[in-house]
């Protein structure tokens, strides 16, 4: 048997109640989910007094087939799912929405029911047979019987879920409609994600904003432990689990419904990669204050309590993690504070000195990502300050946070972050210059230069994605290798981690990123004849001679047979004897060059994927936004 407490993790999450066809709604808010990842979709409505479900294992185009074959009745209520399991199949039987034994109470989950294993055999004590492996059906029958229990009336399912709400331990989003109420949804969320949209006499709710941005970007965002229940002719109505009233926040999304379109591309890593100049501009926009000074978007410390931190951890994971191994570089630097970059997945869990001059910078593309949602709950439990970095407005991590700085990227739809990395790194260039000037450890003028500087990126980035036909080409070169190493120095290492963890997700060929120095230490063992190392070269600029030193490590490699290519900046000649393939990038001051180094290696990565006939957009075993620990 499968291990049902990790079921239905990363899940998509689409609601409907209003005048369209709630079909075409809903199916078409799981289309612009698919990006989340997901082995299984359904759908159920609410129609003539009768509840009426499909659902499928494997993608979409499944769930549409079967929906030729079975279709479902028009109806003004609807819900969808699409299910990205962790362990055990991805089934028929397992894929949402689960219905009760009578078929009337339709619940759709994300999350993890952690105490489902004894709610599940209280369940069948009282008669109830299961028909899956999932914790989500466990909250489908004692949502059944809290309904059949609960008093007749307006607000009858919502009560019904709060009182299940109170019995469930752990991380969900829950969404359910009933046969017998064909006006309502009720939804309810706890340390997973769920956002409602508002339009003109309909509502909508979705995992995230993608859901439903083609029709309203009018929105809700639902705190904590919150009940919502949305009648069309009633309205919305919030709560929390013990039934007392709570307004929810309004926010107007920023992003339209084009930019998450493919907009022409094949790809939308394609798309998101060109768009990075955009993405970088639009991030720093508006940064600068009247006097010259930055601002951050919402900041809830006071300039003391910034003045007085003397520690900060960096938090993250994944790509967000390099982003921050860059952060700490130019943090130290620039505000002299002692910087750790920690794995959220890892934080928490050895106990780190934390207090109240201690301020936690967390990064995340999503916000939603639960290994950093719980460091940060860690971290403001043991007092210390959290800032959150973040794309994804009205998402948890941020409104959890006492400070935000919202990467302005636009949606990214595709799996492998890219913009939202290059976003990622900016903006924690912008928070160390922030915390300098706060602290005075830069005059305006100072941070004004770097800003300057800044300024210029978007254009080198947009020269670099301009001559990246030979990329292309070499990635084709590469396409059958077994393993592919990158070696970076200083900014230069994680952005070798990022090029090898971008080529292991889009490509799954075997990679690694090396601190190009360690490399004698032992990994220089493994490289062979013809063996492909990519190396990212510093600046000759850059002090203490390490573009020297990596120069060195690149003749090292190839006299063991390496076949060298080499990222290295516009002028650098040193690099030329050494290169088997040389990929030039633009002049760029060292302590940036990361946001220009690492577009090649996006490249790269998509190309060779592609070359080998992989999907780009949604890698095998991978979710967009990882809601599970
Ligand atoms: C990047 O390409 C990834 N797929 C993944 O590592 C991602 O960066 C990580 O899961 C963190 O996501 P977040 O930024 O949404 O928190």
């Amino acid at each position: 048997m499968s291990l049902p407490g990790t079921l239905g993790a990363m899940c998509g999450i689409v609601g409907y109640v209003g005048p369209q066809d709630a079909r075409d709604v809903v199916l078409e808010g799981l289309r612009r989910l698919e990006y989340r990842g997901y082995d299984s979709a359904g759908i159920a409505v609410v129609a003539d007094g009768r509840l009426s479900s499909v659902k499928k294992a494997g993608k979409l185009a499944n769930l549409e087939k079967l929906l030729a074959e079975q279709p479902l009745p028009a109806a003004t209520v609807g819900i969808g799912h699409t299910r990205w399991a962790t362990h055990g199949g991805p089934t028929d039987r397992n894929a949402h929405p689960h219905l009760s034994a009578d078929g009337s109470v339709a619940v759709i989950h994300n999350g993890i029911i952690e105490n489902f294993a004894s709610l599940r055999a209280e369940c069948e004590k009282n008669g109830v047979e299961f028909r899956s492996d999932t914790d989500t059906e466990v909250a489908t029958h004692l949502l059944a019987a809290a309904y059949a229990q609960a008093a007749e009336g307006p607000g009858r399912l919502a009560d019904a879920m709060r009182a299940v709400c109170r019995r469930l331990e752990g991380a969900f989003t829950l969404v359910a409609t009933v046969a017998t109420e064909p006006d309502t949804l009720v939804a309810a969320r706890r340390s997973s994600p769920l956002v409602v949209g508002v339009g003109d006499g309909e509502y909508f709710l979705g995992s995230d904003v993608a859901a439903f941005i083609a029709h309203t970007r009018e929105a809700r965002e639902l705190g904590q432990d919150q009940v919502v229940e949305i009648d069309r002719h009633r309205g919305l109505t919030v709560t929390d689990f013990d039934g007392g009233a709570v307004e929810p926040k309004a926010y107007t999304v920023d992003w339209d419904a084009a930019a998450a379109e493919k907009g022409g591309y094949d790809r939308f890593m394609l798309k998101e990669i060109a768009e990075q100049p955009k993405a970088i501009a639009d991030t720093l926009l508006g940064r600068l204050g009247p006097q010259g000074e930055l601002v951050l978007d919402e900041v809830r410390l006071s300039d003391q309590e910034l003045r007085d931190i003397d520690k900060i951890f960096v938090v993250a994971c994944g790509t967000a993690f390099h982003a921050g191994m860059i952060a700490k570089y130019a943090i130290e630097h620039w505000t002299r504070i002692p910087v750790e970059v920690e794995l959220a997945s890892e934080f928490r869990y050895r106990d780190p000195v934390l207090d109240r001059s201690t301020l936690v910078v967390v990064i995340s593309q999503s916000g939603e990502t639960m290994d950093t949602l719980m460091a940060l709950r860690h971290a403001r439990e043991q007092k210390a300050r959290v800032l959150a970095i973040c794309n994804a407005n009205g998402s948890t991590i941020p409104r959890e946070s006492d400070a935000v700085f919202y990467t302005h990227a636009g949606p990214e739809v595709a799996v492998a972050s890219t913009k939202g990395f290059l976003t990622q790194v900016v903006a924690c260039y912008l928070v160390g210059l922030f915390l300098a000037q706060v602290r005075g450890v830069k005059y305006e003028d100072e941070v004004s230069a770097i800003v300057a500087d800044l300024r210029r990126l978007p254009e080198a980035v947009a020269e670099v994605l301009a001559g990246m036909a030979p990329v292309r080409e070499l990635a084709r070169s590469l396409a059958g290798a077994n393993t592919i190493l990158f070696l970076g120095r200083h900014v230069g290492y994680p952005v070798a981690l990022e090029g090898a963890l971008k080529l292991k997700e889009l490509a799954y060929i075997h990679a690694e990123g090396f601190a190009a120095g360690e490399l004698k230490h032992g990994p220089i063992a493994v490289i062979d004849e013809g063996t492909p190392v990519i190396v990212i070269v510093p600046s000759p600029r850059s002090r203490e001679s390490v573009h020297d030193k990596v120069v060195s490590n690149i003749q090292e490699v190839r006299a063991r047979g390496a076949r060298t290519i080499v990222i290295a900046e516009e002028g650098d000649d040193d690099v030329v004897p050494y290169a088997d393939h040389l990929i030039r990038v633009p002049r760029t001051p060292t302590l940036l060059a990361p946001v220009v180094t690492t577009v090649p290696l996006q490249v790269l990565a998509c190309e060779i994927a592609d070359t080998r006939g992989l999907d780009v957009d949604q890698p095998r075993n991978l979710a967009k936004s990882v809601t599970v620990e």
